[in-house]
């Protein structure tokens, strides 16, 4: 996705109807576009005030998430926030709720999709999260009703990779030596979301590994990394294949990460 700074209130412009103008207001960084809202059959537009009547322990806690900065105008669409995920809640305010009438993007990311564009994309590459598959959904990692949506951000080493660990626990540790690297997070390496390479690696060879770890050409034929000659290791694989730094993400019995 392409962000542009923008201090300003910025239109996000609904291939829809005109009410369906949102705004957002604040210093953000906005760049997308619309298709459309979710939509549900017959239903229009109450707000999120009246979801509060019956949902009060998610609106209560909905107003420093990071979809709260969404709010449209127009009509009786003041702060329509929760319908922007959950598509037009007449009908189902009228029924007492009720699960036909009401989105639930737990069920299906298309909702998502809508202002999110580019994630289709990036579920759709050889190596992703299952999430296309309807095996996974966004909010196994991101938190739509409350603080920051990329749960990473908030808190913690721990909680850093925490959103991972949760379904990932061997990578979690602890381990005698830990590679530090993980203190700065999964996603030093790994592409969340997908990516052409194995495993979501970001890089498929040495490249991912150098992002820290420094070459240092000092002779011809020899390269230097972690101060010793890597020369003829690098032609063999891949750093954590071939027998090199298999445990690339902590190891119970040696400090080079051999296995
Ligand atoms: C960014 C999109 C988004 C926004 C905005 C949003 N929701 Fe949700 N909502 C979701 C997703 C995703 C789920 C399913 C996952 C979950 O339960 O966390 C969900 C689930 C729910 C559920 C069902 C919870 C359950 O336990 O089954 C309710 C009720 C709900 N939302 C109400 C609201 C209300 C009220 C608001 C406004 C204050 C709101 N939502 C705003 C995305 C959103
Ligand atoms: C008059 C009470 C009432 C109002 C108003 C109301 N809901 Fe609900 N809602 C419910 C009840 C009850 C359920 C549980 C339905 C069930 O399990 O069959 C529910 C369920 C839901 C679910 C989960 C559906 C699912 O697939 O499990 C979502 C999402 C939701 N409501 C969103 C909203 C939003 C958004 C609003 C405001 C536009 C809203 N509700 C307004 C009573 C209400
Ligand atoms: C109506 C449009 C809309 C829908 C629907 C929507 N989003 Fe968003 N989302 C936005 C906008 C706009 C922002 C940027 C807000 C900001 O930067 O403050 C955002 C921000 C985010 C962020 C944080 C981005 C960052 O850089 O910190 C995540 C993660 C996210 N959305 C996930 C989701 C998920 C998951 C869903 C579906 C449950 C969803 N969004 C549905 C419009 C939407
Ligand atoms: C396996 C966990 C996972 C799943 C599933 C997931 N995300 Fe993310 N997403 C992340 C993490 C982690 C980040 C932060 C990436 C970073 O800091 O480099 C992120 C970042 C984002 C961002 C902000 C940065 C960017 O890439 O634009 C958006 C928007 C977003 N995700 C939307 C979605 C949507 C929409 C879905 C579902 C279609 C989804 N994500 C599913 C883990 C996930
Ligand atoms: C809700 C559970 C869940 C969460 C949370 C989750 N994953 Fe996954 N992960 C999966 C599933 C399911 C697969 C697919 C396994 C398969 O296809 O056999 C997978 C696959 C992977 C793979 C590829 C494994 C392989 O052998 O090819 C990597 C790497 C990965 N996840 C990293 C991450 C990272 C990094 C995060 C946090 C941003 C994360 N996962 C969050 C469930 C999860
Ligand atoms: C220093 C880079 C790096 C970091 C940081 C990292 N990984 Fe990995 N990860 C890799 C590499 C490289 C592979 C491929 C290993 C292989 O193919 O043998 C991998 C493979 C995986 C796999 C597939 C199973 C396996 O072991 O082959 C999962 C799941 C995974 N990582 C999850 C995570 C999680 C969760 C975190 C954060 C706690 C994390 N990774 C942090 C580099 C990293
Ligand atoms: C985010 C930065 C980062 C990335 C990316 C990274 N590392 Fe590290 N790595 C570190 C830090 C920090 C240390 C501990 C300090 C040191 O020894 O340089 C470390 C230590 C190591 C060690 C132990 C060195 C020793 O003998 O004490 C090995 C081996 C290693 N990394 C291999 C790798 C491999 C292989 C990759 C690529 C898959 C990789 N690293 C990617 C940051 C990183």
């Amino acid at each position: 996705m392409k962000f542009k700074p923008s201090c300003s209130k910025s239109a996000l412009i609904f291939g829809g109807t005109a009410i369906w103008g949102l705004f957002l207001v604040g210093c953000v960084m906005v760049d997308r576009t619309v298709i459309a809202p979710p939509s549900v059959p017959g239903a229009t537009f109450v707000g999120s005030a009246k979801c509060s009547q019956c949902h009060e322990e998610v609106t209560s806690k909905f107003h420093d998430a990071t979809h709260a900065k969404l709010m449209a105008k127009g009509g009786n669409a003041q702060d329509i926030g929760c319908e922007s995920c959950h598509g037009p809640g007449s009908l189902h305010a009228k029924a007492g709720g009720g699960r036909d009438n009401i989105v639930n993007p737990n069920s299906s990311p298309e909702t998502c999709f809508q202002c999110h564009l580019d994630k289709r994309g990036e579920f759709s590459l050889p190596n992703a999260h299952p999430v296309l598959a309807g095996k996974m959904s966004c909010s196994d990692c991101h938190e739509p009703h409350k603080g920051d949506a990329v749960m990473e951000n908030s808190g913690s080493i721990d909680g850093l990779n925490a959103t991972c660990t949760k379904c990932h626990v061997q990578q979690a540790g602890p381990y005698v030596f830990e590679h530090e690297a993980s203190r700065e997070g999964c996603v030093v390496c790994h592409n969340p979301h997908g990516s052409i390479n194995a495993k979501m690696l970001k890089a498929r060879n040495q490249n991912l590994c150098l992002q820290c770890h420094f070459q240092q050409q000092t002779a011809p034929g020899v390269i230097l990394i972690g101060g010793r000659d890597h020369a003829s290791f690098l032609s063999r694989g891949t750093c954590w294949s071939a027998g090199c730094h298999e445990s690339v993400h902590g190891s119970h019995v040696s400090s080079s990460l051999r296995f």
